[in-house]
């Protein structure tokens, strides 16, 4: 028999579900940031970014017709929701929306009710639409607004060329809701299509099948037929050119860097060919790069069939390609398997990372292999050391926060890192093997740390329960830091580089005795990234006049020793840094530089100088990210 205590229970939440007219009981919004208690369980399938009710009605497929107006800096349009029924009594859709302005929502050519909720912080407004009783789509005329969080408008003086402007989106983790009405959490996938009308002049691109012959006569057709999780979908517009790398592999970018470009990345084919190899067959037709103005906020983001990518990588010397290797291995790990929610981002970027090594290793070979590996492993050092220990945990609790706060390298080098133990604890070619099925068995799903748990459970668990146990496994992916006994990468170019150092900082070596002659950029980085923080001005002078690193071309090492001078207030760098901060937006090389620079009231009032005039180029990311460190 029920107890009276449960039934008054069930009694109240009925009431206060019906006594809230904004919320229909078939609903349940995400927690705000304030009502977010950590003392509550978390609900391990739940998307909390997210106000779509995709377990009541699912949208299966967009279709979209946008025009770009870059006078006004908009995308205006319409976008076309194929719905299914989850829960037959269902008569809301609920969508994400962020920024838009919503002109009218039809059925056919019947009006349809919807309304625009309150906007929450980080989130965005919630759109209710009330469903007609027939069909199965809604057709919803809306314009994104100026500043849209994913979106990037470029004048064409921020460009290569100078003469035609650029447009990027960029959605992951919630961003597709602002250039997009839609179920924007990675649970929910769908298939698009899409016509871009442009400037003529100009090519727009998407994630989706690119014909790179196409005509330029400012309308262009689009069609993704595999299903793909919102944050995937990407639209570019700009002077926008094609050269083929491959069979299957080319890349588009502005005219005066695409033959750079295309000689940097022209491993790309071989690097497609290792992965099917050994992962199995690439399942998205061809595999194209977009190289983008530097304001692009990361190093590369993996659109499906058409990653994005920084042009800050074109070093003349192909030394940081590992980028490229790591937005194509997500071909598997994230786009055809899919974390389901944002706690989740572990299984696509440490699995993407382990591949990233694997198929650096398979094309440049082992040195370089355990080269990027210690330097992986080194930051990833460098992130337990500084986080709290809640945000070393591999799934990790986001409820109440902003993916865009929590970037680390926790997910990438820690998730790596476990991959790898397994990996040496199972052997190689078995663990490869585990790898293929897992892509095949949850090819175009998207799954929660928890199913992640259970395949394993099933499988490696059981198949060589001799060598795998469960409560490591468990203490990996739901404790914090590394734990002991876990691999540690070595690499014998670095001890070298060890030895020189340490004579140097002894004195017992001059900077002009160390032999660099044949020194790789990875081991640059490693000389600069373990110096110790403070140098004193002589030894600083000394390595710029020597090694010239303040006019280094290569974004990485400029980087680490812009960080070194900003540590010991080396001025002679200062003139480079500033045009470094005002020319770059990726986010990875310019927050640390802020945030050093911030230690100190110089130091800010500099910052804040560069960053005042970087801003109106900088993307929204970037902005919100390093505005606190100047304010
Ligand atoms: N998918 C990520 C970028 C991302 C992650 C955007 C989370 C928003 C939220 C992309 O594949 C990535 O990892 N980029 C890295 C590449 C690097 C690790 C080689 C970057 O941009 O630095
Ligand atoms: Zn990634």
């Amino acid at each position: 028999m029920k107890s009276i205590r449960y039934l008054a229970f069930l009694w109240i939440s009925t009431l206060l579900a019906c006594s809230n007219p904004e919320q229909p009981a078939e609903i349940k919004a995400p927690q705000t940031p304030q009502q977010t208690s950590k003392q509550t369980q978390i609900d391990h399938a739940k998307d909390y970014h997210s106000f779509a009710n995709p377990d009541v009605v699912k949208v299966s497929h967009i279709d979209l017709d946008l025009t770009a107006d870059f006078d006004k800096q908009q995308l205006i349009g319409t976008a076309t929701l194929t719905y299914q029924k989850v829960d037959e009594q269902g008569k809301t859709l609920i969508l994400d929306t962020r920024g838009l302005t919503i002109l009218e929502v039809n059925s056919g050519n019947t009006p349809v009710a919807f309304e625009l909720q309150k906007e929450v912080p980080n989130l965005g407004s919630a759109l209710h639409i009330t469903l007609p009783e027939q069909g199965n789509q809604v057709s919803i005329s809306y314009h994104t607004s100026k500043d849209a969080s994913g979106a990037q408008w470029l004048t064409p003086e921020q460009t290569a060329g100078k003469q035609y402007p650029f447009l990027f989106t960029q959605a992951q983790a919630v961003h597709a809701r602002s250039f997009i009405p839609l179920q924007d959490s990675p649970q929910v996938r769908v298939t698009y299509t899409a016509t871009i009308r442009t400037p003529k002049e100009l090519l727009a691109v998407m994630s989706a099948a690119n014909d790179p012959v196409t005509p330029r006569d400012g309308v262009y057709e689009f069609n993704m037929p595999q299903p793909i999780p919102s944050y995937l979908i990407a639209l570019a517009i700009g002077d926008l050119h094609f050269k083929p790398m491959g069979e299957r592999t080319g890349v588009y970018a502005e005219p005066s860097i695409l033959d750079a470009a295309a000689s940097e990345f022209e491993d790309t084919e071989s690097m497609l060919e290792a992965t099917e190899k050994t992962y199995g067959p690439y399942s998205w037709d061809r595999y194209d790069l977009l190289i983008l103005p530097p304001s692009f906020p990361f190093g590369g983001m993996e659109n499906p069939r058409l990653s994005f990518i920084t042009p800050t990588v074109i070093a003349g010397d192909k030394s940081l390609v590992s980028l490229i290797a790591h937005e194509l291995a997500h071909s598997w790990s994230g786009n055809t398997v899919t974390n389901a929610t944002w706690r989740d981002l572990w299984l696509n970027e440490g699995f993407t990372t382990y591949l990233t090594y694997r198929i650096m290793e398979m094309i440049y070979g082992t040195d370089r292999y355990n080269m990027e590996a210690v330097l992986g492993y080194q930051d990833l050092q460098a992130d337990i050391a500084a986080l709290p220990e809640n945000d070393e945990i591999l799934a990790i609790d986001l409820r109440g926060r902003n993916p865009d706060d929590v970037f680390s390298n926790i997910p990438y080098e820690k998730g790596a890192l476990f991959l790898r133990e397994i990996e040496q604890k199972v052997g190689r070619d078995n663990f490869d093997k585990f790898l293929l099925e897992y892509f095949n068995h949850f090819a175009f799903k998207s799954i929660t740390t928890d199913q992640f748990v259970s395949y394993l459970d099933q499988t490696l668990l059981t198949t060589y329960a001799d060598v795998l146990d469960k409560e490591r496994i468990h203490q990996w992916i739901f404790e914090p830091g590394i734990p002991d006994g876990a691999p540690m990468p070595e690499s014998d170019a670095f001890s070298k580089v060890d030895t020189v150092r340490d004579a140097w900082l002894e004195g017992s070596l001059s900077a002009k005795q160390i032999n660099t002659q044949d020194w790789t950029v990875h081991q640059w980085l490693y000389f600069l990234n373990n110096m110790p923080q403070k140098l004193n001005d002589m030894q600083l002078v000394e390595l710029d006049s020597t090694f010239q690193l303040t006019a280094s071309k290569n974004n990485e090492i400029a980087h680490s020793w812009l960080l070194i001078a900003v540590k010991n207030e080396y001025k002679p760098a200062y003139e480079r840094l500033y045009s470094y901060l005002v020319g770059i937006g990726r986010n990875k090389l310019v927050k640390p530089l802020y945030r050093e620079l911030a230690k100190t009231v110089e130091g800010k009032a500099f910052a804040k100088r560069a960053f005042e005039e970087a801003k109106p180029g900088y993307h929204p990311l970037t902005v919100h990210v390093n505005q606190g460190f100047v304010e």
